[in-house]
């Protein structure tokens, strides 16, 4: 995610700034920029790669001055480029911005930027706010700030500096996170407080819609119509390590809690007016007479690429088939002009996957990547690309990559839907309503953490689990599996509930631990019959069900109940107590969580 320090003293500020930047490398970036004032003059020095290539390039060609911003860019609109980097400038280079989070209507504010003149060097949405600060500015540059941030919808964290006025930083912020770093003749912006904590424990946490001007000697706090705001000063009390996870334990945990933010960061630029509109370029007529889907992808991608073979099945009527990138790369698949190829990728630097992705391309199918890293291998080679919001996953363990690839697929399936005529207006509304909600119904989940904790202290020295699940409940079943054995070292198979008899019941004894999904309001029977199977046979059953599940809620010894949304989109609930049942089983062993043995993040040998 993008990291933002900006400083205002005696110090050199690019110095400052780097070292600042060093702290927030944990975070995942791929380039990085400075704006300093110097002398006269409004230097700008970025650098796609690694924050030390900018380091290096400042050492050679220093920028002496003590006003200055700087970022850290994860790539969102347009590709990791030296252009694309951040500050962005006005066209007369006066004026310098970092931005870190989402302008949803830069296209518009674009369009109608370039027909007032202006010109843009950038892929960027943040691009748009230097050219409007510009053009709004008439002498004052708070003033311009307050006008542009009116005109913005979506997500900022802003640091702005100006050569016309080399005595102040300002800062502002809505929906993504900005602090203000309280020094002894010198302040500072930061995106997180690690950035800082080396310089000053004394902050402001800024909050939604307040903007900050920053001199060397005082900081001054206004709310959204320019009234002064009195702030508490904030001591920090923890060590860099604990900030850089934002004070909790560990990444996963983080990034679990952080997924209402990503389900809403990866749906609402693609809500329009109550329908769903996709930033992402498929060919119409494929779409009308597209003859298969073939989805593959890895591990947990590929978990949401079997919920997307269900919904896509039932909701589209186009047959989908689902396949492990390692397997399919190696069996050599049919695959035609006529199928659509999706690839699903957190990293978008899966061998396998990529692998496959080449082969489908080869034999002339048209891909779709779902993937969370712009400028990534399956992004470019994609013939579209559909990101995921998430922001960067640190921890092993995908969480919140994997809630949102779910939310893409559906999105992608709606679409298909809809220029294939199988999604009327009513369907694509009641469709848009649901996932509107599902932010807020994740949250509600994640407020239930304390019961899912206890559970995991109950159970987390046991041997072995099972998870049982019909349709979209297996393919949770699959997932939750997944996640318990990755980072608890808990053996866990998942079954289709139908299966059971088949030979897995065998297994089943005195105490077994099963785990039931059941969130299919039209299998809530059919999943409580082999809830009796299992307990008959002495096993002790966890559901993790729907609110509406009530036959299987009396039935199981225990269960975590999730909010009901439609059928379908219910894999996006149901997957979050698994993370957590995970994530708690682990802490409990002792492990260690964001690193489990043998893992790596992304897996880019076969
Ligand atoms: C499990 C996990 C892995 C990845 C798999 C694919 O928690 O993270 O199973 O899902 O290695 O990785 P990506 O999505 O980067 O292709």
């Amino acid at each position: 995610m993008c990291g933002i320090v900006g400083y205002i003293g005696n110090k050199q500020a690019a110095d400052i700034i780097i070292e600042g930047l060093e702290k927030l490398e944990y975070r995942g970036y791929d380039s990085a920029g400075v704006a300093v004032i110097s002398q006269d003059t409004l230097k700008v020095t970025k650098k796609q790669g690694r924050l030390k290539v900018l380091a290096d390039f400042l050492e050679e060609e220093p920028i002496e001055g003590t006003i200055g911003i700087g970022h850290t860019r994860w790539a969102t609109h347009g590709a990791p480029s030296d252009e694309n980097s951040h500050p962005h400038t006005s066209m007369s280079g006066d004026i310098a911005v970092v931005h870190n989070g989402i302008i949803e209507n830069y296209m518009q504010l674009r369009q109608w930027l370039i027909e007032e003149g202006y010109t843009f060097t950038s892929e960027t949405d943040t691009e748009v706010i230097a050219h409007l600060i510009d053009h709004h500015y008439k002498g004052g540059l708070m003033a311009a700030v307050q006008k542009t941030l009116r005109q913005l919808e979506g997500s900022y964290a802003l640091a702005i500096t100006s050569i016309k006025h080399p005595d102040i930083l300002i800062a502002a912020r809505k929906d993504s996170p900005l602090i203000v770093g309280i020094g002894e003749g010198e302040n500072f912006i930061a995106s997180d407080i690690p950035a800082i904590l080396n310089r000053t424990r004394k902050v402001y946490l800024i909050e939604d819609k307040e903007i900050a001007i920053l001199e060397k000697d005082t900081i001054s706090i206004f709310d959204e119509y320019g009234v002064t705001v009195q702030k508490d000063v904030f001591e920090v009390d923890w060590d860099v390590e604990s900030a850089e996870k934002g004070g909790y334990k560990h990444f996963m945990i983080k990034e679990i809690l952080e997924e209402p933010k990503a389900l809403r960061d990866t749906l609402s630029p693609r809500l329009k007016d109550g329908k769903v509109d996709l930033d992402i370029d498929i060919d119409e007529e494929l779409i009308k007479n597209v003859r298969r889907i073939i989805i593959v992808a890895c591990g947990t991608a590929y978990h949401a690429g079997i919920v997307g073979k269900y919904a896509i099945e039932k909701t589209l009527g186009i047959p989908v088939e689902v396949d492990i990138a390692s397997e399919y790369r190696y069996r050599d698949p049919v695959v035609s002009s006529r199928d659509i190829f999706i690839v699903i990728s957190q990293s978008g630097e899966t061998a396998d996957t990529l692998a496959a992705l080449r082969m489908a391309k080869r034999k002339g199918a048209k891909i779709i990547a779902i993937t969370n890293v712009v400028g990534s291998s399956v992004s470019r080679e994609a013939d579209s690309v559909m990101y995921t919001w998430a922001g960067p996953e640190i921890a092993v363990a995908s969480t919140k990559a994997h809630t949102t690839q779910l939310l893409s697929v559906y999105l992608l399936m709606i679409k298909m839907g809809v220029v294939r005529g199988d999604i009327d207006d009513a369907l694509q509304k009641q469709m848009v309503d649901a996932l509107g909600k599902i932010p807020e119904q994740a949250q509600e989940i994640i407020e239930n953490e304390e019961t899912i904790k206890m559970m995991a202290h109950r159970h987390y020295s046991i041997h072995d689990a099972y998870f049982l699940g019909r349709n979209l409940d297996f393919a949770v079943a699959q997932e939750g599996s997944l996640k318990l054995k990755e980072i608890s070292y808990i053996h866990s198979e998942a079954f289709a509930a139908g299966e059971l008899k088949h030979g897995p019941i065998a297994l089943i004894e005195e105490g077994t631990l099963v785990i039931v999904i059941a969130s299919q309001s039209s299998l809530y029977e059919k999943t409580a019959s082999n809830i009796k199977e299992v307990k008959a046979r002495g096993a002790h059953v966890m559901a993790i069900c729907s609110e509406s599940a009530d036959m299987v809620m009396t039935l199981a010894d225990e269960h975590i109940a999730v909010p009901v949304t439609m059928d379908i989109f219910m894999p996006i609930l149901t997957v979050i107590p698994t993370q957590l049942l995970a994530y708690y089983c682990s802490v409990e062993r002792g492990i260690d969580v964001d690193k489990p043995r043998n893992l790596a993040k992304s897996v880019t040998v076969e």
